[in-house]
């Protein structure tokens, strides 16, 4: 698979499918979603990025009419969000993370009825029914009533009942999730081939492969709050130092190697795992040698260590409260 970036051909017939501006939201003292503003384009993927509890499903759910917009505005396609939920029902489809799915009725029969839903003439929604049972491997329990599913069943139901219409915009509240790897790639590029026909996808997600892969612009948000956007490069580009990546011989000296690289004015971020440092070279790559020799100074082996390009997950920790360093 190609990078998202590269695939990407910017053209003036582009239309932004999704405006939302100054969206808001807030749930007592927690404030959800805080003046969020982002375009999505129809023909492209467009990711919210971000970490268990930074407003992606609160965002989408203002999208999709679910939730009353608190402050700031949104349209879809050119209809206002808060004045006219019901025309905007009508060119959304949306997958959950709280599954839409009837238990009383079979993998088939819930598809059949989104179809309907949708008002997909009938010969038309069988082929497209059996396209996605097929596809995604559904048959096993298609004939069962989905209260007899097993989660990740009911979650591949749930998603692919989405896919049933193709309207122009489609909203995916972190659809991978719970998927086994190879649902995720039939996925994957089965919404590619839907932003290629040129629906305009919004899809939420926690995985920076998933990210970086599949979207053609992403929108970093964390605590409501949007950190960054751009294309997956354009994110990598901003934050254009390099990384030192270094593995200590020795867990127990994670501490102690991240207290060494402070006092030579480093900053570092451990994976708590791992024996991994990653240190953002902000001082350029002569940083790397004070490092290094403050490291040896103080005693603590390495195993092994490398100077690389920043990833988008350098850029997500960098960014989000998940790197530690607020
Ligand atoms: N109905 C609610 N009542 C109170 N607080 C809520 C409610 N819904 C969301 N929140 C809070 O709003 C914040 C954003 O939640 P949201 O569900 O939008 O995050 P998320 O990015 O979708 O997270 P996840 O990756 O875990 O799905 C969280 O702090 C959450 O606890
Ligand atoms: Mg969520």
């Amino acid at each position: 698979m190609t990078d998202a970036s590269e695939r990407r051909s910017p053209n003036a017939e582009d239309a932004v499918a999704v405006v939302a501006r100054g969206l808001s939201k807030s749930f007592g003292k927690t404030r959800a979603v805080s003046d969020l503003s982002f375009d999505a384009r129809s023909g492209e993927v467009t990711g919210l990025l971000g970490p268990n509890g930074a407003g992606k499903t609160t965002t989408i759910k203002m999208l999709t009419t679910l939730l009353p917009i608190e402050s700031g505005n949104a349209s879809i396609v050119g209809i206002d969000v808060a004045r006219r939920p019901d025309a905007v029902r009508r060119v959304i489809g949306l997958a959950g993370q709280s599954a839409a799915v009837d238990e009383k009725l079979t993998a088939r029969e819930n598809l059949e009825l989104f179809g309907r839903l949708y008002k997909i003439p009938r010969a038309e929604r069988m082929k497209r029914v059996d396209y996605l049972i097929e596809r995604f491997e559904l048959g096993d329990f298609a004939d069962r009533v989905a209260e007899t599913y097993s989660g990740g069943q009911r979650r591949r139901l749930d998603v692919v009942a989405s896919l049933i219409a193709a309207p122009p915009v489609l909203f995916l509240d972190e659809p991978t999730t719970g998927l086994d790897p190879h649902t995720r790639t039939e996925l994957w590029s089965e919404i590619r081939e839907l932003a290629d026909r040129g629906t305009a996808v919004v899809l939420t997600t926690q995985y920076l492969e998933e990210a970086d892969r599949l979207s053609d612009s992403i929108v970093i948000i964390d605590e409501g709050v949007m950190k960054a956007s751009g294309t997956s490069a354009d994110l990598k580009r901003d934050l254009e130092r390099e990384v030192l990546e270094i593995h200590v011989a020795d867990r127990k000296d994670l501490t102690g190697a991240a207290a060494s690289i402070a006092g030579v004015g480093a900053e570092s971020s451990a994976d708590p795992e791992g024996t991994r440092l990653q240190v953002p070279l902000t001082g350029g790559a002569r940083q790397s040698l004070a490092v290094l020799r403050g490291l040896d100074a103080d005693g603590i082996a390495i195993a092994d260590f490398q100077l690389r390009k920043p990833t988008l997950d350098d850029v997500f920790l960098a960014m989000t409260s998940r790197g530690g360093r607020r």
